[in-house]
């Protein structure tokens, strides 16, 4: 029997992974405790990810918190060497959030990691793992190139090889801000290289930028695309956090992102490091994704500045994901920047989702 394990099978890429993986294997198990409810509130509830997951026939849920280093090992020796990929998403994603809960954090993200690679390697060493880590592990590093403002954005500077290509794996690590949640997941991703590198284990480490997409619970912590559009579509207020809003991600579909662990599955290298992002085609500034909500949702979102920049919060990040493409040529992503707002429109204007949203932002 060929099993895959997705972990945070409930949040947005999880849901995902889950949705695509479950015609290619005989068995999907979710491990999922639904967290992002207690870290966000309600807003960042996924139980309806969850209901959607549980019936998917080949799919079977376990509630257990990736903490938990005893029922992590209880359910991987429960499926043992039929366990043939490991997508590990479940995480705690806010870098407010584990500015004010450290030790929370690290042992969500750092520990809880530690718990699956250790149970994967007693109990299906020959699986591919695959880690979705987070550019955040550079910290502002990359302040310090060189940038140009413009009208709407940050931006590399033309003459500078990431204006064409954006920001690839030298970036390098060390002395930087990197908030809390930067630590915990550069933990998570330095333990993950050395189960490879070291024990010759199937990982794959994929440091995504904005992962996006309809069934991503954005929340103001965390998601910001996602969060824009809740907010567009409940006519609610957005803030906007320092640099003048011209802080630019690029964004990923969080569908192409699961397309990227599958082709490293079919020929995965151990200990690889990835960098998954949409590149600069999908990419904007926060001005200009208000701009796009502003055209879906068919009327100005108001908008409050406020002048301090998060934390090590970067001005501009585009991801250079060649070395993926080089590996793998069979990979491109399929949806495009628009693509992906519509869907979150799509989603967060249906009568269910808007009535949810209008109790929560009213009251
Ligand atoms: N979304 C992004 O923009 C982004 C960018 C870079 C990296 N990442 C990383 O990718 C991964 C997936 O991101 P996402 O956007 O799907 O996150 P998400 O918050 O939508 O999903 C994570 C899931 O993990 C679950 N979870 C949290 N703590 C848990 C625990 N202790 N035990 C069991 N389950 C737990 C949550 O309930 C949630 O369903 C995360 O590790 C995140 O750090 C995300």
């Amino acid at each position: 029997m060929d099993i895959v394990v997705i972990t945070g099978s409930a949040g947005l890429v999880g849901t995902e992974a889950v949705r695509m993986f479950a015609p290619r294997f005989d068995l999907v198990v979710g491990l999922d405790n639904g967290m992002r409810r207690t870290l966000f509130g309600p807003d960042g509830d996924v139980s309806g990810n969850a209901s959607e997951m549980s019936v998917i026939p080949n799919y079977r849920h376990h509630t257990v918190d990736i903490r938990d280093a005893a029922a992590v090992d209880s359910v991987l020796r429960l499926y043992g060497s039929d366990v043939k990929l490991i997508v590990h998403t479940a995480g705690q994603p806010s870098h407010d959030w584990a500015t004010e809960r450290t030790l929370d954090d690290f042992a969500i993200n750092a520990v809880g990691t530690m718990n699956m690679l250790e149970a994967a390697r007693r109990h299906c060493f020959d699986a591919t793992f695959v880690y979705t880590s987070t550019n955040k592990v550079y910290g502002d590093i990359p302040n310090s190139l060189p940038l140009v403002e413009l009208d709407t954005r940050w931006d590399f500077h033309p003459d500078h090889p990431y204006r064409r290509h954006g920001i690839d794996e030298s970036m390098p690590l060390d002395v930087t801000n990197r908030t809390f949640f930067g630590v915990s997941k550069l933990s998570a991703d330095l333990a993950a290289q050395e189960y490879g590198r070291h024990l010759g284990m199937k990982v794959g480490v994929f440091r995504c930028s904005c992962i996006t997409g309809a069934r991503h619970a954005g929340v103001e912590l965390h998601g910001f695309l996602s969060h824009l559009v809740r907010r567009a579509v409940a006519g609610g207020e957005y803030k906007i956090f320092g640099h003048g809003g011209k802080q630019v991600r690029d964004n990923i579909d969080a569908r192409d992102l699961v397309e990227m662990f599958w082709q490293f599955h079919l020929d995965p290298r151990p200990g690889a490091v990835y960098h998954a992002g949409g590149g600069q085609e999908r990419s904007c500034s926060v001005l200009e994704a208000v701009a796009k909500c502003e055209q879906l949702v068919g009327r100005p979102i108001p908008v409050r500045y406020l002048p301090e920049a998060r934390f090590a919060d970067v001005k501009c990040w585009i991801t250079d994901t060649r070395r993926f493409r080089q590996d793998y040529p069979g990979w491109q992503p399929r949806f495009g920047l628009d693509d992906m707002l519509e869907s979150m429109h799509a989603h967060w204007s249906s009568v269910d989702a808007l009535r949810e949203e209008k109790v929560l932002t009213h009251g």
